[in-house]
C-alpha cells in the first residue's frame, strides 16, 4: 500500500460553498423547484457577463450543442465539420440529426481543429464519397484554449456557413474574432455553447448555457429545449394571470436547466473570476515547474486560457514508460490524472460507422498516445501542486532513457 494513498489528489474537484448551499435552499424553501425565475436571472447575469443577446438555460452542454446546430439548419445527409479530439458530446449531437462528422484533424500543438484546414475543407467540400456538404462548422476549444476564431471565422463567412462553438471548456474567456475583435468565446460565432457538468470551471451538477446573438436562433433554441411548446408555461401552476391554455408546434425536446441547478450556478457565476485566476496560477505554475523537462511537451499557453485542463504529454525517446505506465504510476504516487482525448475516430462506434482507421487522423493519435492530464482546480492547494510536481518528476526521472537503472518499475 502505497503511502501516499491516504493523501490522494483527486483529478477533479467541484468547489461549493456556503453560498451554493444557501441558494439552493432558497429555491428548495421557494415552492418553485424547476425552471422559472432563478434560471431566468442566471441566463440574465451570464448574457450580461459574455455581452450576448440571448442566454438560454439548459440542462447541459450536449442539449446545447443539439439545439444549436438544429436552430442553424444541420439536417438529415448534412456534413458538419468538426475534429475527433474531443468528448463523445460533440459529434453524437451531429448523429442525433441524422447528419455526419466531417472530422479533420488537429493543429498538433494546440489540439485544435486547424484553421487552414477549415480553410481548406470549406473550400473544396466533402469529397464523392463522403457525400452531403457542410452545413455547419464545430470547432471545440479543447481544455479551455481558444481556437484561431479569426481564421476559421472568415473562412466560415466567405463560404456562408455558420459557426457553432463548443465552449465547454473554455467559460469564462475571450479571444480575438473577425477584424481582430476581441470577444468571449462562445459569443464569436452563430451560437456557442458552455457546460456546467460537474468537473468545468462553473458548475451547475449537470447543465450548460447556449448563447447567441440571433433573435432567430434564440426563438428556436427556447421553442425546441421545452417539447416545441409555443411559448414559456413554466408559471401556469403559480400564476394567477397565467394562461393554461399552450399548443405544441414542434416535437422537441426536454432540455430546461432546474432552479435547483441554477441557484448553484449563479453562486459560481459570482466567483467566475476567481476560479479563473486560480487555474492561471496553478498552469503558471506547472508550466514553469516543467520547463526544463525535456522528457515532457507542455501544453499551448495563451493569456487567454481557461486551463479547465492541464496537459502533458511525455516525449517517448527520452522515456522508457509509455503513457499508460505513467498514469499508472502517478496514481500509485496518489495523483488523480486522467486522458484527454481517446479520439472519437477510433472508437467503434465511429470506426463502424464511417470505417475510420487510427492513422486517419495522425496528429489525434499522436497526442493520444503520449497525453495525460493534471489536476487543476481552484480548491487544489499549493502544497497538492507541489507534490503534483514533484510525482511527475519523480516518475518521470526514474524511467529516463540512458539512466542506468531506468526502466526499473516502482
Ligand atoms: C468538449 C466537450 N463538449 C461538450 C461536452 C458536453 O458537456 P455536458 O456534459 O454539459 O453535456 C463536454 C463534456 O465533457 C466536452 O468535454
Amino acid at each position: 500500500m502505497n503511502p501516499n494513498t491516504e493523501r490522494f489528489i483527486p483529478f477533479a474537484l467541484p468547489s461549493i460553498g456556503e453560498e451554493e448551499e444557501r441558494g439552493v435552499v432558497e429555491v428548495l424553501r421557494s415552492g418553485w423547484l424547476t425552471t422559472g425565475p432563478v434560471a431566468k436571472r442566471f441566463e440574465a447575469e451570464v448574457a450580461a457577463l459574455v455581452g450576448s443577446r440571448h442566454a438560454l438555460a439548459l440542462n447541459s452542454a450536449t442539449a446545447g450543442l443539439h439545439l444549436a446546430l438544429e436552430a442553424v439548419g444541420v439536417g438529415a445527409g448534412d456534413r458538419v465539420l468538426t475534429t475527433p479530439y474531443t468528448f463523445a458530446a460533440s459529434a453524437e449531437v451531429i448523429r442525433y440529426l441524422g447528419a455526419s462528422p466531417l472530422f479533420l484533424d488537429i493543429d498538433g500543438e494546440t489540439l485544435n481543429i486547424d484553421p487552414s484546414g477549415v480553410e481548406e475543407a470549406l473550400s473544396r467540400g466533402p469529397s464523392p464519397r463522403e457525400g452531403g456538404s457542410i452545413r455547419a462548422v464545430l470547432p471545440v476549444h479543447v481544455g479551455g484554449l481558444p481556437c484561431r476564431m479569426e481564421r476559421i471565422l472568415a473562412a466560415c463567412a466567405a463560404a456562408g456557413v455558420p459557426l457553432v462553438e463548443d465552449a465547454a471548456h473554455a467559460f469564462p474567456v475571450r479571444t480575438e474574432g473577425l477584424g481582430g475583435r476581441r470577444a468571449y468565446c462562445g459569443t464569436l460565432g452563430a451560437a456557442g455553447v458552455y457546460s456546467f457538468y460537474a468537473t468545468k470551471t462553473i458548475t451547475t451538477g449537470e447543465g450548460g448555457m447556449l448563447v447567441t446573438d440571433s433573435d432567430e436562433i434564440a426563438r428556436r433554441v427556447s421553442l425546441m429545449r421545452l417539447h416545441g411548446i409555443d411559448r414559456e408555461v413554466w408559471n401556469r401552476y403559480v400564476s394567477r394571470d397565467a394562461e393554461w391554455r399552450y399548443e405544441i408546434v414542434e416535437a422537441g425536446y426536454k432540455y430546461n436547466l432546474t432552479d435547483i441547478a441554477a441557484a448553484i450556478g449563479r453562486a459560481q457565476l459570482a466567483k467566475a473570476a476567481d476560479f479563473l485566476e486560480r487555474r492561471r496560477s496553478i498552469a503558471a505554475r506547472y508550466l514553469a515547474a516543467f520547463a526544463d523537462a525535456d522528457y515532457l511537451r507542455l501544453p499551448a499557453a495563451s493569456d487567454d486560457h481557461a486551463w479547465h485542463l492541464f496537459t502533458l504529454r511525455i516525449v517517448e525517446d527520452r522515456l522508457t514508460i509509455d503513457r499508460d505506465e505513467m498514469v499508472r504510476s502517478l496514481m500509485d504516487h496518489g495523483i488523480g490524472v486522467s486522458v484527454h482525448f481517446i479520439p472519437l475516430h477510433i472508437m467503434p462506434y465511429y470506426r463502424n460507422a464511417y470505417g475510420f482507421k487510427p492513422e486517419d487522423f495522425p496528429n489525434a493519435l499522436q497526442a493520444y498516445r503520449t497525453i495525460f492530464s493534471l489536476p487543476i482546480y481552484p480548491s487544489l492547494t499549493d502544497e497538492q501542486v507541489e507534490r503534483v510536481v514533484a510525482g511527475v518528476r519523480s516518475v518521470a526521472e526514474r524511467h529516463r532513457r540512458g539512466r542506468p537503472d531506468a526502466g526499473r518499475r516502482g
